[in-house]
């Protein structure tokens, strides 16, 4: 191919990415925890935001916040209803605690800001519900947090079922395990039932469901039977420095279910933050036509933990074919915030839109109340 030819693609594709700087988009964090710097980092590395006001619950935290982050010429409060309430913003990263994310990104919403919301969505599906209402009034772009659906290996699944390589999929396994790894390195809001809401359920069984569901179309939940447990958060001998954790351990460290979803898929589902084993097993897509086996991960955070294997038939044989996993140098934090302003610029749709996460939070939901009622349920999703 002549040089000439060459440099004309590159062209096109040096104007694709080329990010129109023309209108500079107002930006209000809120919650300056962990997860904001990650936000805050994507967010400097676009010429077209502008990063002007944060908010935080904790005294000094947005402060301090700043200085780290060597934010400057950003106004300070202390709490997203004062943000939103003298600030006129284009958009706000939601990244509090998962039981102030429905309030936070509906009250936004309703100020007619567009909302990047952190994962998971929520805590409950009432919740998820109002944010969807909340979203429909407002016409606004509303994103969820879910990253991994940026890595290169996620799309290939998806892929591999869109195209039909399986078949029709009947059965799912998928979940993740730690065996030891609740989250409590800054303190206790995961662990707390008033912050966190829900344990390891919420926190990375969400990225399990979603690694599946975004595969196979987000089909709908029908019928649940859950279990939750708490065995290892509620024991001082998990904290060696900090025993006095166990007392405000008010969520699940474990969680199992079985699903049924519209199309007569049924989901095998199991997730931990502690337990005693190495693994709870890879994630594994049957269909009529082969299966795939996606390797977890030793410490379950939504990414794929070696090369997918696709089980098959060629010719009457049977045969696997090794998928090796794709290697980028992508931020996927980057490419969330990005997509997100992408779609506020562009109108475009939600890159990670709360019509499928609703899904996904209603699932929980179910795990939650059919644990609690000692028996399977069914998924009752009001009409939005
Ligand atoms: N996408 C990811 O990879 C990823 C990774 C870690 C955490 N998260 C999610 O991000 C969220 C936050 O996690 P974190 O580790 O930063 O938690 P964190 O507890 O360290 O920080 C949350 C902060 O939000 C503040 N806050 C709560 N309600 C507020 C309100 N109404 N107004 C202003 N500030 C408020 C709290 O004071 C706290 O400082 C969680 O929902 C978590 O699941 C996502």
């Amino acid at each position: 191919m002549s040089e000439d030819i060459l440099n004309k693609f590159k062209k096109i594709h040096e104007e694709k990415k080329s990010t129109d700087t023309g209108k500079v988009l107002k930006i209000g964090i809120i919650g300056t925890g962990w997860i904001a710097e990650p936000h805050v980092n994507a967010y400097l590395k676009c010429p077209d935001a502008k990063i002007v006001a944060c908010a935080d619950l904790i005294d000094g935290k947005a402060a301090a916040f700043c200085k780290k982050m060597g934010l400057e010429d950003v106004r300070l409060y202390r709490s997203h209803k004062e943000l939103l309430d003298n600030e006129e913003l284009d958009a706000v990263s939601v990244c509090t605690y998962n039981c102030t994310h429905a309030e936070c990104a509906i009250y936004a919403l309703e100020k007619g800001v567009h909302v990047l919301l952190e994962k998971p969505m929520c805590v409950t599906l009432d919740e998820a519900v109002a944010i969807v209402r909340a979203e429909k009034a407002s016409g606004k772009v509303l994103s969820i947090g879910f990253q991994p659906r940026f890595d290169e290996n996620m799309k290939m699944i998806k892929k591999i079922v869109q195209n039909g390589e399986l078949g029709d999929v009947y059965y799912i396994q998928t979940g993740g395990g730690r065996r030891r790894g609740i989250p409590t390195p800054f303190g206790t809001t995961f662990i707390q039932k008033d912050t966190g809401g829900i344990g390891a359920l919420g926190d990375i069984g969400c990225y399990s469901l979603d690694m599946v569901l975004n595969a196979v179309g987000y089909p709908k939940p029908l019928t649940v039977s859950g279990y939750k447990s708490d065995f290892f958060g509620k024991r001082p001998s998990y904290y060696p420095k900090h025993p006095e954790y166990a007392k405000v351990f008010g969520v699940d460290d474990f969680a199992a279910a079985f699903i049924r979803l519209e199309g007569g898929i049924v989901l095998d589902f199991r997730i931990s933050w502690a337990m005693n084993m190495d693994t709870s097993g890879d994630t594994l897509i049957l269909g009529t036509k082969a299966g795939l086996r996606i390797p977890s991960t030793e410490c379950w955070n939504g990414t794929v933990g070696g090369p997918m294997t696709l089980y098959h038939e060629i010719s009457g044989k049977q045969v696997e074919t090794v998928i090796p996993v794709i290697k980028t140098d992508f931020n996927l934090f980057d490419m969330k915030i990005r997509t997100f302003l992408d779609a506020i610029k562009e109108g475009t749709p939600s890159p990670i839109p709360s019509s499928q996460i609703l899904y996904n939070q209603a699932i929980i939901d179910g795990i939650n109340k059919s644990a609690e009622l000692g028996r399977e349920i069914e998924i009752k999703i009001p009409k939005i």
